[in-house]
């Protein structure tokens, strides 16, 4: 279907009554609804949905680099291309019954080849699991013909939706090591408890957990992120300041967010020919009644 400024969408629905939605353009999701419709994602008022700027909010796909670590625009240009659809995916292991899901390709332009001189295949699939749960594979696969390998750094930069930052704790990630974006990615280590807002934040979190949970609780909601093969997870709230600084991104809205990203950043994948990497996130949303004692 058509998304707004007449951009492809594609809508998928749970029986439960779940949504999610994934825009063609940046293979990127900007809606995951649980049953009873509530929006888990963020996404800002003032997101520009027109090429070539990425949507702010949702799930951005940061591929081939993360931020400006690297040659290229920053967080790389997957989020700014328009995918495919395979109308003819391949099908979930015979053990997995009862799933939505959607997948979406990527090759590189030719505009991308000048830029970063590498052929892939890159297959994201989105499926939303029969409890509303939201899952995103990426498998991706080194293509080149010229017999060379070559090198990325990748996130998912999820947007969760929050209703009051100064009440949000980020637990798994307390005593990790992390390098800190606002101070030319100089290492610290994180002391003491979880991680609470009440300023900019901008890490990279090192050899991170395969869950980690974000509490909410004046929404009395729990998100809980696992993730495959992703071991860094940066967390990002750009507080008052930097939220003025951004044009798309209202003033206020930073109290309604959080980003916390699965990733591969401190330790770059190599792919040589034919080989390809496949990594895994999965989001819930839970009653926080239902986390008590984790
Ligand atoms: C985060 C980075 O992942 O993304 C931040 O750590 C950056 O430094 C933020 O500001 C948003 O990036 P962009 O390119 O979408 O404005």
């Amino acid at each position: 279907t058509k998304g707004i400024n007449g951009l492809d969408k594609v809508v998928l629905r749970e029986i439960n009554g779940s949504t999610a939605e994934v825009y063609l353009y940046g293979g990127h999701v900007t809606s995951w609804k649980n049953e009873h419709g509530e929006e888990l994602l963020f996404v800002s008022n003032k997101a520009i949905f027109k090429p070539p700027k990425a949507i702010r909010g949702g799930i951005p796909l940061c591929f081939p680099q993360f931020s400006n670590i690297g040659p290229l625009e920053a967080h790389g240009f997957a989020r700014n291309r328009v995918w495919t659809i395979d109308l003819d995916p391949p099908p979930f292991p015979s053990n997995t019954t009862n799933r939505v899901y959607v997948d979406l390709l990527l090759k590189p332009t030719e505009d991308d080849l000048k830029s970063w001189p590498h052929s892939f295949e890159y297959r994201l699939r989105v499926t939303l699991g029969p409890a509303g749960d939201l899952m995103l594979t990426s498998r991706i696969r080194n293509t080149n013909t010229d017999g060379k390998p070559f090198t990325f750094t990748f996130a998912y930069h999820t947007y969760f939706s929050v209703s009051d930052i100064s009440e949000v704790r980020v637990e798994g990630l307390e005593t990790l090591d992390y390098l800190d974006n606002m101070n030319n990615r100089e290492r610290y280590t994180e002391q003491g408890d979880a991680i609470t807002f009440e300023s900019e934040v901008d890490r990279i979190y090192l050899s991170t957990p395969t869950k980690i949970a974000i509490l909410d609780h004046e929404k009395k909601r729990t998100f809980v992120i696992r993730k495959d093969g992703l071991p860094d997870a940066v967390v990002w709230n750009p507080w008052d300041k930097k939220a003025k600084s951004m044009a798309d991104f209202g003033d206020e809205e930073y109290k309604h967010m959080l980003c916390v990203e699965a990733a591969a950043i401190e330790k770059p994948i190599t792919l040589k020919p034919g080989e390809e990497w496949k990594v895994r996130q999965e989001l819930s949303a839970v009653p926080s009644s239902y986390c008590s004692g984790q």
